[in-house]
C-alpha cells in the first residue's frame, strides 16, 4: 500500500499524506519504508484520469474504516502500526470525491470513459504493487 500511495501521489500531484502515514507505520513495525515511487508513473495530465485514480484511493478509505477495527484488536494504535488505517479511514476524501463526481454530467460519455480508464489503471496498479509486496524474492522492506 505504501508503494501504491507513493505512486498515487506522484501520478496525481497530490501532497504526500497517505504515504507519510504508511511510512510511519512501517517504521513503527520495524519495516523499511520504500524510499521512492516504484514504477514512477508519469504525472497525469488529464484531470478526469486523475479523478479515476482518486476514486480508487479515496474508496480504499471505506475498507480502512473496517480494517482498523481488527488491527486495533491486534494492539495497534495510531502511534504503532495503525496510523494509515486510522487517518485514512477518518478522512473526508471519499465524501469529497463523491461530491466532485455528483457534479459530472453523466451524458458526457467521453469524460466518463476517461475517468473509468483512470480508475481501471489505478486498480491495475494496486494489483501490481500488492503482487510485488507479496513476492518473497522482494526483500526491500526488511531492515
Ligand atoms: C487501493 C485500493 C483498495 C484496497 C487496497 C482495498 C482494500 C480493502 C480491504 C482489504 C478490505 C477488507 C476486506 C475484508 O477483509 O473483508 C476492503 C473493504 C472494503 N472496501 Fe476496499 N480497497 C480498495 C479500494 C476500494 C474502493 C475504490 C472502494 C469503493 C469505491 C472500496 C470499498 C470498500 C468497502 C465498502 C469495503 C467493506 C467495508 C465494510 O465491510 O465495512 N474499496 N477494501
Amino acid at each position: 500500500m505504501h508503494r501504491f500511495a507513493l505512486d498515487f501521489e506522484r501520478a496525481t500531484g497530490r501532497a504526500p499524506r497517505q504515504s507519510r502515514w504508511l511510512a510511519h507505520d512501517l517504521d513503527a513495525l520495524g519495516l523499511m519504508p520504500i524510499a521512492e515511487a516504484w514504477s514512477s508513473p508519469a504525472p497525469l495530465v488529464d484531470d478526469d484520469a486523475a479523478t479515476g485514480w482518486e476514486y480508487v484511493m479515496a474508496g480504499s478509505s471505506l475498507g480502512a474504516r473496517y480494517l482498523v477495527r481488527a488491527v486495533r484488536r491486534l494492539g495497534h494504535t495510531g502511534e504503532r502500526g495503525a496510523r494509515f488505517l486510522e487517518r485514512h479511514g477518518a478522512s473526508e476524501d471519499w465524501r469529497e470525491v463523491q461530491h466532485r463526481l455528483s457534479a459530472v454530467d453523466t451524458a458526457d460519455a467521453a469524460r466518463l470513459a476517461r475517468m473509468i480508464d483512470g480508475a481501471r489503471d489505478a486498480f491495475t496498479h494496486v494489483a501490481a504493487c500488492l503482487a510485488r509486496g507479496a513476492d518473497p524474492a522482494n526483500e526491500e522492506h526488511v531492515l
